[in-house]
């Protein structure tokens, strides 16, 4: 495993992450959510990923106990808060009352006393953002957290966050997780440059397309049983890319991950890796030999005529726009 700094902060994380959206307390039983980790664990990798809202809470619960036992120094542990958890009106947002008691909750699910991470899961544009920035800040003095982080927010917004944050003497934020794959590159024209300048990471979801750039869904054909496109919760979240045209350009990526001696899911891996402002690639698994296989794109170089290659059979199905990087307002 190779590690990079998390934005300008002294946190390392490993390049490859293990997310457990979808999978843990859904998709997978609780055996095969916990063999995820150990693989992962085998593999040297040491920053997880999880969320509040992940299988309504339950996604943390299962990834506190697969974590249960392993050295709290020897790993990164992320989670988010934002979108509802419950039923009620402060259930959701970023409130400092719902920031407040999420944490709570996501450290008791987790059972550790704090968590290396803390990410605001979309932007909130009913709450001042003073607001939550001062609640991230008190969690950052009181241990509870000790970086924070913002999920797919606009340059906009990020640039918003780090001028209060400097104003104010608040922490500043040192990630965005963002959709990042190569069919999906809506931050490199606006938020990139940005986070570069400001010493900010993308800590990247989806990096496989969710399963699409393995190469698995063919078109014209059936999904394979027990695939995220077969998942009850998964398939709607998978259908963006569920068209012939994108799944025929993906088959014709299998000889430039032949040629390199890769599989199609290392070269996808890999390749938001070749992006030097990507801390760290999360990907998701629901078999342990998935872990396995996706973790060996750690430390692959890609030359500039593979990338030209990829982007020559890709063509006009890759996603650019940056306004597609949207938090729903009002707040969901
Ligand atoms: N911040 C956000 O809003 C946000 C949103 C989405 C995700 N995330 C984070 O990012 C993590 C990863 O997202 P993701 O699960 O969409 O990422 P992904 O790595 O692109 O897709 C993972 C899925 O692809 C399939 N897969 C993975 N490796 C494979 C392999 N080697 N061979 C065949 N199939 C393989 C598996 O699904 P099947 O076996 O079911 O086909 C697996 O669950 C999440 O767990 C979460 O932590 C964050």
């Amino acid at each position: 495993m190779e590690f990079r700094h998390l934005g300008r902060s002294g946190l390392m994380v490993s390049e490859i992450s293990y997310g457990n959206w979808l999978t843990h307390g859904s998709q997978v039983e609780e055996d095969a959510a916990k063999l995820c980790v150990q693989a992962a664990l085998d593999e040297g990798i040491t920053t997880f990923d999880t969320a509040d809202v992940y299988a309504g809470t339950k996604a943390e619960e299962v990834l506190g106990r697969a974590l249960k036992g392993v050295r709290r120094e020897s790993l990164e542990i992320f989670t988010k808060v934002y979108w509802p958890t419950g039923a009620g009106k402060n259930d959701r947002g970023l409130s400092r009352k719902h920031v407040v008691e999420s944490i709570h909750g996501s450290l008791r699910r987790l059972q550790t006393d704090y968590v290396d991470l803390y990410q605001a899961h979309r932007f909130d544009y009913e709450t001042p953002l003073e607001e939550t920035l001062k609640t991230f800040d008190d969690l950052v003095r009181q241990g509870k957290v000790l970086y924070v982080g913002v999920s797919e927010w606009t340059a906009d917004q990020i640039a918003q966050a780090l001028k209060i944050a400097d104003e104010m003497g608040f922490d500043r934020i040192v990630s965005n997780q963002p959709q990042y794959s190569m069919l999906w590159r809506v931050i490199e024209s606006e938020i990139v440059p940005l986070s570069e300048k400001e010493g900010v990471s993308q800590v990247v979801f989806s990096p496989i397309a969710q399963g699409v750039l393995t190469g698995k869904y063919v078109p014209g054909q059936q999904p394979p049983e027990g695939s995220r496109a077969t998942d009850k919760s998964g398939s709607a979240m998978i259908a963006r890319f569920m068209n012939d045209d994108v799944l025929s350009r993906v088959q014709e990526l299998k000889p430039i991950a032949a040629d390199l001696g890769l599989t199609m899911a290392q070269l996808a891996v890999a390749w938001v890796l070749q992006n030097p402002n990507v801390a760290s690639a999360i990907v998701g698994a629901t078999r342990p030999e998935q872990v396995r296989d996706n973790v060996k794109a750690a430390g692959v170089k890609l030359d500039a005529d593979v990338l030209k290659r990829i982007d020559d059979v890709l063509g006009s199905v890759v996603e650019r726009d940056p306004a597609k990087t949207v938090s729903p307002n009002p707040r969901a």
